[in-house]
């Protein structure tokens, strides 16, 4: 890898790291939702850092792709099992990582580990030449051992310059695929831990959006935002907090620039049971002697 941008890698898994340990400790009975991610996403940029994808927080059922809008009064309870996922990049290199926390209790210890173990053996295993069928076999044993099942539709990604999902996909599951690592690959490895039914649908709002195509549109408030997005964002995740900075009608806005294909919405993601989910990545770069966790 050119030393430039693996420095660049190292930079943002380092303010990713920061800002997910900084967050760890913000989540207690009470505190706002909204209040915690806006305080890590100021620290991202206070860092040095710019946000890669809005600060991700998943409550017990939900997996992924949840964020809150610009007035949301949720707060944390007692007994919650919070993901907490946090994207930083400098210069579009990113660091993506993510843990799981239980507020106020210690009920789901094990399916936490469950998760976190089947990432150090992922992790464990990983060089040039692994193939990943092997990889999402080694996940869902670690995480069946615990008596869990592993979310077999949501999978790790590989990381490019202002790509999230790079191509590259890690299964959490035993797959066929002939895809193997190789060197200078950017891995975000997330094994999720369940015990539900092990699989994921969607559910609608996620207030979590990305950019498609620039559209002719009518309004000028839909066209400026248009605009901002794809100026600003580079095909990254954006959040309609973000967009009330410019808009006190974002979300009318933002469900304008839907319906015209010119951004789509992430659903939220949910165990298809309602069982309580959990999750543990890390961001790594392959070298010739494994991978190297920059999380
Ligand atoms: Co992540």
């Amino acid at each position: 890898m050119d030393p430039e941008i693996e420095e660049k890698y190292k930079k943002s898994g380092k303010i990713t790291a920061q800002a997910r340990d900084y967050g760890a400790s913000l989540i207690k009975e009470g505190a706002s939702v909204l209040e915690v991610v806006s305080k890590i996403e100021d620290f991202i940029l206070k860092k040095g850092g710019r946000i890669a994808f809005p600060v991700n927080i998943a409550i017990d059922d939900v997996a992924a792709h949840f964020t809150p809008t610009h007035n949301d009064k949720l707060v944390f309870e007692q007994g919650n099992l919070v993901k907490l996922d946090v994207g930083v990049h400098v210069d579009g290199y990113i660091g993506d990582s993510a843990i799981t926390i239980e507020v106020g209790t210690r009920n789901w210890q094990d399916l936490i580990k469950a998760s976190s173990d089947a990432l150090d053996v992922a992790i464990e295993m990983m060089k040039p030449g692994v193939n990943l069928m092997l990889v999402g076999r080694a996940i869902e044993q670690t995480i069946t051992s615990y008596g869990f099942k592993p979310i077999n539709n949501l999978t790790g990604h590989s990381l490019e310059q202002y790509k999230l999902h790079a191509g590259i996909s890690i299964p959490n599951v035993e797959e066929f695929t002939k895809g193997t690592v190789k060197e200078g690959d950017v891995l975000a490895i997330e094994p999720f831990s369940t015990n539900g039914g092990g699989r994921v649908k969607g559910f609608k709002k996620s207030n979590i959006y990305r950019f498609l195509k620039e559209q002719e549109l009518k309004s000028a408030e839909a066209q400026r935002l248009q605009r901002v997005i794809k100026v600003n964002r580079k095909g990254l995740p954006f959040s309609e907090r973000w967009c009330y900075r410019y808009t006190k009608k974002s979300t009318k806005v933002l469900q304008k620039l839907v319906s015209e294909r010119a951004i789509t919405m992430y659903p939220i993601l949910k165990d298809v049971k309602n069982g309580m989910v959990a999750q543990t990545e890390h961001t790594v770069i392959i070298t010739n002697d494994g991978a190297k966790i920059i999380t």
